[in-house]
C-alpha cells in the first residue's frame, strides 16, 4: 500500500513537470492545441495532428489484405497462431473464481502478487540454481511484451546496438527502435540450423554493442541451443561486457532430445542477464496477459520504475490464476508438449515428402519453418497462394525479418486430425504449381 502512495505521489509530480514543459512552448505540445473549437463545427484543426516522430522508426506490416480474405473463407484452418489450443487448467481457473469472489479486484504491489514473485525465484533456484530476491529482482509484467519493451526502454542510450535474431520476434526490432537503439540482425542460417554462428556474432560487434536479445526455444524457427553453443554467446557477452536480455518464454516447450539452457545460469551472466519468461505458453494463458523478468537489483529497478508508470500493475485476478498454474499439477503442461511433439512430427515428415519443401525438425517452441525457396514466390506470395488455393493460413517468413524471406511458420497448435487435413490441402495445392 506504502508503495502505491508513493506511486501515486510520484506520477503527480510526473503530470505537473510535463505541463510546466509544455507550458514553455515546446513544439510538439503545441501541435495537440486545436487552433479553432471543434465545438463550433469546424474540425479541420485536427489536420495538424500528427502522431509522434517516434513512431516514423517503425513500420507496420501490410496483413491487412491477407486477413481481410482470411475472414471471407469458412473452410480456412488456421496455422498462424502463437498460443496454444489447450486450456487453462482447472485449479488455475478456479484460483481466479475464488479471488474474484474474495473481492481481490484493487491494484496489487506494482511489482506483483509477492507470492508469485516467491514462487518464480524459488523456480529459478529449483530448476536453474539462480537464486533471485522476489522483492527486489523479480518483476512481474504483462506479459514476456511489457518485460521486453520496459527492459530496452530502461537500459538503452540512444545509438545503442542491440543484436537480435533474423527472423526473430516480430515486436524486438520496433521495440529497439522505440527505445532510441539500433538493432543489429544475427543470421540464424538454415544451414546453420537456425542457430547464431559465433563467427557471425562476432563480426557485427562493434564499441557501440551493448545488448544480446536472445530468444531460445526460437520463434519463429523452433531452434534451440546446445549447452556449448550457449556458453559460447555467454562468454562474447561478458568478454565485451553486454547485457543479455534472454527471452525464454518457450522453456518448457522443448522435445526429446533437447534441453533448455537458461542464460542466467551459465559463468559470469547472473550479474548481465535479465530473463524474461511468460505464463502465455506454458500455461494457454495468453489473453491474461501475465510475464515476468528476472535479473539483478540494478537491472531491475529501472524496469520497475518504468512499470510503474506504464501500467501501475499487473491484473490481480490474473496473477493468481498465474500463481495457481504454477504451483498446481504440471501434468497438464507435460501432455500438451507431448501432443506437440506430435504434431511437429507430422508437420515434418509430411512437408518432408512434398516436392520443393525442406523443413527441419523444430527442437523447441510449437512452430515449423520449412524453406519454399524452390517455388518462384516469394514467403508473403507463397501464404497467399496457400490462403487461396488450400484455404490453409500460413505466415510468410518476411514478417520475421529480411531472412525470414523463403520460409513460412506453420504452428502445431491445431488438432491432429485438422492439421492432417490442413497438410492435405497443403500437398494437393502444391501439386500445380512448378518448383525449380
Ligand atoms: C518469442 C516471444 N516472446 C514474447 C512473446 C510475447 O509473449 P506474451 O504473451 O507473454 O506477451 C511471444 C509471443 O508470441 C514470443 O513468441
Amino acid at each position: 500500500m506504502r508503495k502505491w502512495i508513493q506511486f501515486c505521489i510520484r506520477a503527480r509530480l510526473l503530470k505537473l513537470s510535463t505541463c510546466l514543459r509544455s507550458s514553455d512552448g515546446d513544439k510538439k505540445h503545441k501541435d495537440f492545441v486545436p487552433s479553432k473549437s471543434i465545438n463550433s463545427g469546424e474540425a479541420e484543426s485536427i489536420r495538424t495532428f500528427q502522431p509522434a516522430r517516434r513512431l516514423k522508426r517503425i513500420e507496420t506490416p501490410e496483413m491487412g489484405e491477407f486477413f481481410v480474405l482470411a475472414r471471407q473463407l469458412p473452410r480456412c484452418i488456421n496455422l498462424s497462431l502463437g498460443e496454444s489450443d489447450f486450456p487453462v487448467s482447472k485449479t488455475a481457473l478456479d484460483a481466479g473464481w475464488k479471488a474474484t469472489k474474495e473481492g481481490k479486484t484493487y491494484y496489487e504491489t506494482t511489482n506483483g502478487l509477492p507470492e508469485l514473485r516467491e514462487a518464480l525465484a524459488e523456480k529459478a533456484y529449483r530448476k536453474y540454481g539462480t537464486r533471485y530476491d522476489p522483492d527486489s529482482e523479480v518483476l512481474i509484467t504483462v506479459g514476456a511484451t511489457e518485460a521486453i519493451f520496459i527492459a530496452l526502454l530502461a537500459l538503452l542510450d540512444p545509438g545503442d546496438e542491440v543484436l537480435i535474431s533474423d527472423p526473430g520476434f516480430v515486436a524486438y526490432e520496433p521495440c529497439v527502435a522505440l527505445s532510441e537503439g539500433v538493432p543489429v540482425s544475427i543470421p540464424l542460417r538454415e544451414e546453420n540450423h537456425f542457430k547464431p554462428s559465433v563467427r557471425d556474432v562476432t563480426s557485427l560487434l562493434t564499441p557501440e554493442s551493448r545488448v544480446m536479445l536472445l530468444n531460445f526455444p526460437n520463434n519463429p524457427t523452433g531452434s534451440i541451443l546446445s549447452h556449448e553453443e550457449a556458453i559460447c554467446l555467454a562468454k562474447i557477452a561478458a568478454e565485451r561486457d553486454m547485457l543479455v536480455i534472454s527471452d525464454e518464454v518457450y522453456e518448457k516447450i522443448v522435445y526429446e532430445g533437447t534441453k533448455h539452457e537458461c542464460m542466467a545460469a551459465l559463468p559470469r551472466m547472473r550479474e548481465r542477464t535479465l530473463v524474461v519468461g511468460s505464463f502465455s505458453k506454458t500455461y494457454a494463458m495468453t489473453g491474461l496477459r501475465v510475464g515476468y523478468v528476472y535479473g539483478p537489483k540494478e537491472l531491475i529497478t529501472p524496469l520497475w520504475t518504468l512499470h510503474q508508470y506504464l501500467v501501475a500493475c499487473v491484473d490481480t485476478i490474473a496473477q493468481h490464476i498465474g500463481l495457481a498454474a504454477l504451483m498446481g499439477p504440471q501434468e497438464s503442461v507435460g501432455k500438451m508438449v507431448k501432443e506437440f511433439s506430435r504434431r511437429r512430427i507430422l508437420i515434418h515428415e509430411r512437408l518432408n515428402k512434398i516436392e520443393g519443401i525442406r523443413c527441419a525438425l523444430p527442437g523447441g517452441a510449437f512452430y515449423a519453418f520449412p524453406n519454399i525457396g524452390s517455388f518462384d514466390m516469394s514467403s508473403e506470395q507463397f501464404s497467399k497462394f496457400l490462403l487461396k488455393e488450400a484455404e490453409v493460413i500460413t505466415v510468410p517468413g518476411s514478417m520475421f525479418g529480411r531472412l525470414g524471406e523463403g520460409c513460412i511458420r506453420l504452428s502445431c497448435t491445431t488438432a491432429y486430425l485438422k492439421l492432417e487435413e490442413a497438410l492435405d490441402r497443403i500437398e494437393k495445392a502444391l501439386k500445380k504449381l512448378e518448383h525449380n
